[in-house]
């Protein structure tokens, strides 16, 4: 029985793909005003501004965004520019204030927005500006620990865009766990390029092949079974993506003998089970993975385990967040995974990297992250780097590499539209929604 629900059924109306989509300007702009400005948008972490005056700064296409701490405690997102005449108040990406003074005429801001001190207040024929002008505010909301914000003044809340994403992450209790890899780098495709990759798992043979035994090629070795047919695919009503590859089979790490092999082994010893009891029935793991982790987990200091559903101990839930937000989610580690669009240029995109992992009480163990294992007392600080000077992982940068291959394919007149497969529905209908954000539907 699944505990974790199926999602409603959504027609598609398989509209064309085109490669101008990701590189002319004009669809670049209709993109930015019917659809980012209309969204609710990840950009912040609660505990990156733990304290009153602490701000963060997240760009996002041309506009940046200040989340500031307030001393009630809540988050309060502004526009980052000064309002005297729109110079740009902050460069840094984080920091803290008692007031933000505007580098060009020394206009200074309180963390709540008002304007509290401008030199020669009293030479504005309109009348002193202070206490009269505010930074400009945007909605901002959080969950799961982090800071979200919505450029339409009119937005819904939170909870509703979210959907049924929000009952699946309130599980986890997301708001407690610590970043371990945090990796920004620019990439030369379109931001949809990206999206598009993170919505579908049909490139996954051949772009994270497995070299060696062909029987193990449609497999990976993280001990999750990636063929479609045993693959839940669920669109939602508000746009959102969920597929879940079952998890915890030895018949993705089978060793030639038959018994079970790494890294499986190795988590089933961790929760107290014997790779050797499985040699002749190696499916039987999934079901004693969720059934020890259940039993041992909270006493562990798992507390959250307690919430959780079965298949969440074992299996790959893969979420895209309309527009631009792909997550791994495990019972311990959320791999984030974000494109935003360029300021200026469509066959541009701006990625992120970040890994998470919860904290239980007392543990000391490393945390295995997707750019390796990471000491559990490791501050990690955000890095910026150009593009190929560092590795973010393997399996990203098999992707990355893809990524301004297929932009400049886009380029070309010989390249009409895509054709979809089934288990690619979830680009379909990716693209659709952001058409119907552009043509007024949503
Ligand atoms: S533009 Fe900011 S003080 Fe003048
Ligand atoms: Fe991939």
């Amino acid at each position: 029985m699944n505990a974790i629900p199926d999602w409603p059924q959504q027609q598609l109306r398989g509209h064309p793909i085109e490669g101008r989509r990701y590189r002319c300007r004009e669809f670049f702009e209709r993109e930015w005003e019917g659809m980012w400005t209309r969204v609710w948008l990840l950009l912040g972490r609660e505990s990156e501004i733990p304290n009153p005056g602490d701000w963060q700064r997240e760009d996002v296409g041309p506009e940046s965004i200040l989340m500031v701490r307030q001393q009630d405690g809540g988050v309060k997102a502004f526009y980052n520019v000064c309002q005297h005449r729109g110079n740009r108040l902050v460069h840094e990406e984080k920091g803290s204030v008692r007031r933000f003074v505007c580098k060009y005429h020394s206009w200074a801001f309180l963390p709540d927005g008002e304007l509290n001190f401008a030199p020669d207040a009293d030479d504005f024929p309109q009348g002193d500006p202070c206490g009269r002008l505010r930074l400009e505010s945007l909605p901002c909301e959080a969950f799961a620990g982090f800071i979200w914000v919505n450029m339409d003044p009119n937005c819904g809340s939170l909870q509703d865009y979210l959907g049924p994403v929000w009952h699946d992450w309130s599980r986890y209790g997301l708001e407690t766990w610590k970043r371990y890899v945090a990796l920004t780098t620019t990439v030369p495709c379109n931001w949809k390029v990206v999206l598009d990759n993170f919505n579908e798992s049909y490139h996954v043979p051949t772009v994270h092949r497995i070299v060696g035994d062909p029987a193990e090629r449609r497999r990976m070795h993280s001990g999750v079974d990636t063929d479609r047919r045993n693959t839940r695919f669920d669109l939602s009503d508000e746009g959102h993506n969920r597929m879940i590859m079952p998890g915890g089979y030895a018949g993705a790490s089978l060793n030639e003998d038959g018994s079970v092999g790494e890294p499986l082994s190795s988590i089933l010893h961790e929760w107290e089970l014997d790779a050797a009891d499985f040699k002749d029935r190696p499916e039987a793991t999934r079901e004693a993975l969720q059934e020890a982790k259940r039993r041992l987990g909270p006493a562990r200091g798992y507390r959250h385990y307690e919430k959780m559903a079965d298949e969440q101990f074992t299996d790959a839930f893969h979420y895209t967040l309309f527009p631009n937000f792909a997550v791994s989610l495990w019972a311990d580690g959320f791999h984030f995974l974000r494109a935003r669009p360029h300021p200026t240029d469509p066959e541009q995109c701006i990625f992120d990297n970040w890994w998470y992992a919860s904290q239980p009480e007392g543990e000391t163990t490393p945390v295995r992250t997707t750019a390796g294992i990471v000491e559990r007392d490791h501050e990690c600080e955000h890095e910026t780097f150009k593009l190929g000077e560092r590795s973010m992982g393997r399996t990203i940068d098999q992707d990355l590499a893809i990524f301004p291959s297929q932009q400049l394919g886009f380029r070309s007149r010989g390249y009409k539209r895509a054709y979809l497969a089934g288990q690619e529905s979830r680009v379909g209908r990716f693209h659709e929604l952001i058409d119907d954000y552009i043509e007024g539907r949503r």
